[in-house]
């Protein structure tokens, strides 16, 4: 499939242009404050088909629904509960989704098969807009390559999708810059999928109670049957070998400079590129300031996702806030791969 994909901006009638796409079943780039997505409608199953042709996406994995306002989560999903309606009058629109019983009107091929459906209200205002011209939800994952670091910039979505997409909408770069923070409430107790822009920390202020799901903080395997599909598979990787160097600046240096070879890189903070110099290193934000590590990650893994680097030393921030996510997507993409400076 080779097409001609349009460059959109932000205009009124450019907007327009993008909800007709998606209403006439084609795929559109969209930006959000989290990651781009790739758009389709929602309840159209062949529409959303092409997405998962797109991205190279296995059929097991669920998409999310994106709509204009929380109201709309009654024409999607059934039982829901209060604390949904809490969660979101207190962030949405913003970078929390979520997993809800979903109601028959929802294709199987959106929710691979499952009766829950992940919901989310995004905050950039062009896309919400595009939503409700287009008067479907949006089903969208992240708009990468499967596997791939996901985009936070138009031509990262260029970059993987130019010629497989009808258009790409350009906002900017993404504000947040990792996905949505997924909560399950269908269980017993609330359980975090995956960490993002809500803080576990905030989640908890509001809900009381927190289940932190294994598929977050471990390697699951490829057959396991697990509660959020997406989180087995190998994600958010270049093609080089990621390694976490854990333990004090100096210490995590030191074990650096001795396990360096040719073809290595370093990624870590901007803190420490005194302690690389003469390396071969990318800071992607500053420790002391995690949402500046948050935004630049994925484009970082990207610029890093070239011939010639095979082996990258990542410094991972501790602690819990923004960072807690930026830990989970380094710790995915390293595929749990982490030694200790100090001790190694
Ligand atoms: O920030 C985001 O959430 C971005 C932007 C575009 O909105 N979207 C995104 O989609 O990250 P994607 O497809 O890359 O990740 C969605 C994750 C996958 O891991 C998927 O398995 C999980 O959500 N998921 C979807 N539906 C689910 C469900 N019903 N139950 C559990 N997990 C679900
Ligand atoms: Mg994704």
């Amino acid at each position: 499939m080779n097409m001609q994909t349009q460059v959109l901006h932000t205009s009124p009638a450019e907007l327009r242009l993008a909800a007709d796409i998606i209403r006439n079943g084609g795929l559109v780039g969209l930006p959000t404050e989290t990651v781009y997505g790739l758009g389709a409608n929602g309840l159209d199953p062949a529409a959303v088909e092409k997405i998962f042709i797109a991205k190279g996406r296995p059929q097991d994995n669920p998409l999310i629904l994106h709509i204009a306002e929380a109201a709309q989560l009654r024409d999607y999903c059934h039982s829901i509960p209060e604390t949904a309606w809490t969660l979101a009058e207190r962030f949405w629109p913003g970078p929390l989704t979520m997993v809800l019983p979903v109601r028959d009107v929802v294709p199987k091929t959106t929710t691979a098969n499952l009766d829950t459906v992940a919901m989310r209200c995004p905050q950039t205002p062009a896309t919400r807009e595009i939503i409700r011209l287009a008067g479907v939800p949006i089903a969208a994952p992240s708009a990468n390559l499967s596997g791939k670091p996901s985009t936070t910039t138009a031509a990262h979505v260029l970059h993987d999708m130019d010629g497989k997409i009808d258009a790409i909408v350009d906002g900017g770069p993404c504000r947040v810059g990792v996905e949505s923070t997924i909560v399950d409430l269908t269980g017993d107790r609330p359980r975090l999928l995956r960490p993002g822009g809500v803080t576990p920390e905030q989640l908890l202020a509001v809900l009381g109670d927190l289940v932190i799901d294994k598929a977050v903080t471990a390697q699951i395997s490829n057959d396991a049957v697990v509660r959020a599909p997406g989180m087995k598979y190998k994600h958010y990787a270049p093609a080089a070998e990621v390694i976490i160097v854990s333990g004090s600046r100096e210490g995590a240096a030191a074990y650096i400079r001795r396990n360096f070879s040719a073809g290595s890189h370093v990624l870590c903070f901007e803190e420490e590129l005194p302690l690389f110099e003469g390396l071969p290193t990318t800071a992607y934000g500053r420790e002391d300031a995690p949402e500046t590590l948050s935004a630049g990650l994925f484009a970082a893994l990207r610029a890093l996702d070239v011939p010639g680097v095979q082996r990258i030393f990542a410094r991972c921030p501790e602690g819990g806030g923004i960072a807690y996510a930026v830990q989970n997507r380094l710790r995915k993409s390293a595929g749990f791969h982490i030694v200790n400076g100090d001790t190694e």
